[in-house]
């Protein structure tokens, strides 16, 4: 099997595992959480889900990059929006900053406020929302590259 095909394998198995966990959080888990007014179904899922969805993201990241420098993108290519599959990979990378800026402020803001006993879940769910947007965002323009990029 190709280096290529290993690393695109790997890449499409964590975005299953990031996207799908993220999917099931805001389809199954955040309305029971609203349902039942408690804000423990959502911070009980997001703390058995956490190693695993880093995980994910840490190998999205990996596989990508290592699937752009495969493409002949090196990082000094990135960010020029010069050529069609180099803007997927640049703009993949800034949305995963986004979501990394999104991750960060969930888990040293909102997480220890409901923790500390604010029971107002409306903050968190909209960070679910826009990471799952993100996610699903960063899925459709990888889907991209076989069509020759954006
Ligand atoms: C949440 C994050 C991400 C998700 C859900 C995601 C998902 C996907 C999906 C579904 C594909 C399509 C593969 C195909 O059409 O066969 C893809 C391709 C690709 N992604 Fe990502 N991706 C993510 C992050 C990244 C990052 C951070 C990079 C790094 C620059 C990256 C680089 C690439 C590249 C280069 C391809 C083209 C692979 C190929 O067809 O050969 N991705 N991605």
């Amino acid at each position: 099997m190709a280096y290529h095909h290993i690393l695109l394998l790997l890449h499409l198995l964590a975005a299953t595992i990031w996207v799908g966990g993220h999917i099931l959080l805001l389809a199954c888990y955040v309305p029971a959480a609203l349902r039942e007014k408690n804000k423990h179904i959502i911070l009980d899922f997001e703390k058995k889900y956490e190693k695993l969805g880093m995980g994910a993201l840490l190998v999205l990241v990996g596989s990508g990059i290592a699937m752009a420098i495969d493409y002949g993108i090196a990082p000094t290519d990135w960010f020029s929006f010069a050529a069609p599959v180099e803007r997927v990979v640049s703009l993949k990378l800034l949305l995963l900053l986004l979501t990394l800026l999104l991750a960060l402020s969930a888990q040293f803001n909102i997480i220890p406020r409901l923790k500390a006993g604010n029971n107002n879940l409306l903050p968190l769910l909209y960070h679910i929302m826009f990471v799952t947007a993100l996610g699903i965002l960063m899925l459709v323009i990888g889907s991209f590259v076989r069509f020759g990029g954006i």
